[in-house]
């Protein structure tokens, strides 16, 4: 649906009295009445960059998830002030890694005599202070963009990686650009004693995986990929690396967000398209690109609940709210957390490319 006129008038006017005072960040899963102010769009990689280049706004506006919003506050000076326009805004898949069950891993890591040669690295999509665990432990954060040269990284400093919080992403890295095999891998579920793994399968093991997912690209299925290639000649598929390694081993192209945009705006008119990640940027890219067949994966998959969560009254809210001086929703990492979390997002934005 259209969005409101009366809220879009009152957020351009909050924008304009703020000036170059507030910097709108959004994430390409955001809706499009909130995309429509953002002064600058990208993925998870693409936005902690931009956050970090803004040193002269006064506020970070994030439309995006709790965690983005604390990579930016850390990665930010101490006196800009970041805020995310709905605290409920949080991430299922950061929510199935917890400090204490990462600790509890890691110690059982060190029984099995491995966490010496271990490097801990973290995907984006988690928490700060699991972020501040792999700094404080010569590890590493990643991304969907760059989780390939991370890992490389990882396995340069190390023997085995410890690899949070979402076993796909891991799993497809080590295995389709690492050369890593299957039987590499082990997963290790935190809700079981002892992560439901022998020592013996952790020494035998390269890549130890969390047993972790996203909500959304974890429904996408192998099924569907042949669905759309029966139902759509010549179709190419396209999807994100959260998705299932069965999905992503039937798929043409994988990448992130960015990706998937760039490799929709050079493809030639006429190519069509079966795309598996968040509807929200799907539809917008059926949207911008009419000369191009694109489709959603699979229809019954959804959009992501807590990205939709940023909506035009909140971010209505949040802008009005800092044009009568009055600062919402500021996220705030402890100096301690912060310390280390950019240790390892340091790590990560020092690697080349
Ligand atoms: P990126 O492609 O930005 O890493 O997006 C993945 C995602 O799920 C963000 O929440
Ligand atoms: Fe988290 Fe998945 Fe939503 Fe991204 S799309 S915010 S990983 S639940």
């Amino acid at each position: 649906p259209a969005s409101d006129p009366g809220l879009v008038e009152r957020a351009r006017r909050a924008k304009e009295a703020l000036g170059s005072r507030v910097f709108v960040l959004g994430h390409h899963y955001q809706r499009d009445e909130v995309i429509q102010f953002a002064d600058v769009t990208g993925d998870s990689f693409k936005l902690a960059k931009d956050a970090a280049a803004r040193p002269d706004a006064e506020y970070i506006v994030f439309c995006g998830v709790h965690f983005m919003a604390e990579s930016a506050d850390i990665l930010t000076a101490p006196e800009q002030k970041v805020i995310l326009p709905d605290l409920a805004a949080g991430c299922s898949m950061a929510d199935m890694a917890r400090l204490a069950q990462v600790e509890d891993a890691w110690d059982t890591l060190a029984d099995a005599g491995i966490a010496d040669v271990t490097v801990p690295v973290t995907y984006m999509n988690s928490s700060a202070d699991i972020k501040a665990f792999c700094g404080r432990n010569g590890g590493v954060v990643c991304t969907s963009s760059n989780a390939q040269a991370v890992l490389e990284w990882a396995f340069r400093r190390g023997q085995k990686v410890l690899f949070l919080p979402d076993q796909h992403l891991g799993r497809n890295t080590a295995v389709l650009q690492l050369g890593l095999g299957l039987d590499d891998c082990v997963v290790y579920d935190p809700r079981r004693p002892g992560g439901g793994v022998s020592p013996e399968q952790l020494r035998a093991a390269t890549m130890i995986l969390w047993k972790g997912h996203c909500s959304v690209h974890g429904r996408f299925t192998p099924e569907a990929v042949d669905e759309v290639r029966g139902r759509i000649p010549g179709v190419q598929v396209m999807v994100h690396p959260e998705c299932q390694h069965e999905v992503v081993l039937k798929a043409d192209q994988i990448g992130s967000t960015e990706f998937i945009i760039r490799t929709i705006e050079q493809a030639p008119a006429g190519s069509s398209w079966a795309i598996g990640t968040e509807l929200n940027l799907v539809k917008r890219l059926a949207a911008n690109h009419p000369d191009k067949q694109i489709s959603f994966l699979e229809q019954h998959v959804c959009y992501c609940a807590t990205m939709n969560r940023i909506d035009l009254p909140h971010l209505v809210w949040a802008l009005e709210s800092l044009v009568a001086g009055e600062v919402v929703n500021q996220i705030t990492v402890d100096a301690e957390t912060e310390r280390y979390a950019k240790e390892a997002l340091q790590r990560m934005l020092d690697l080349p490319g």
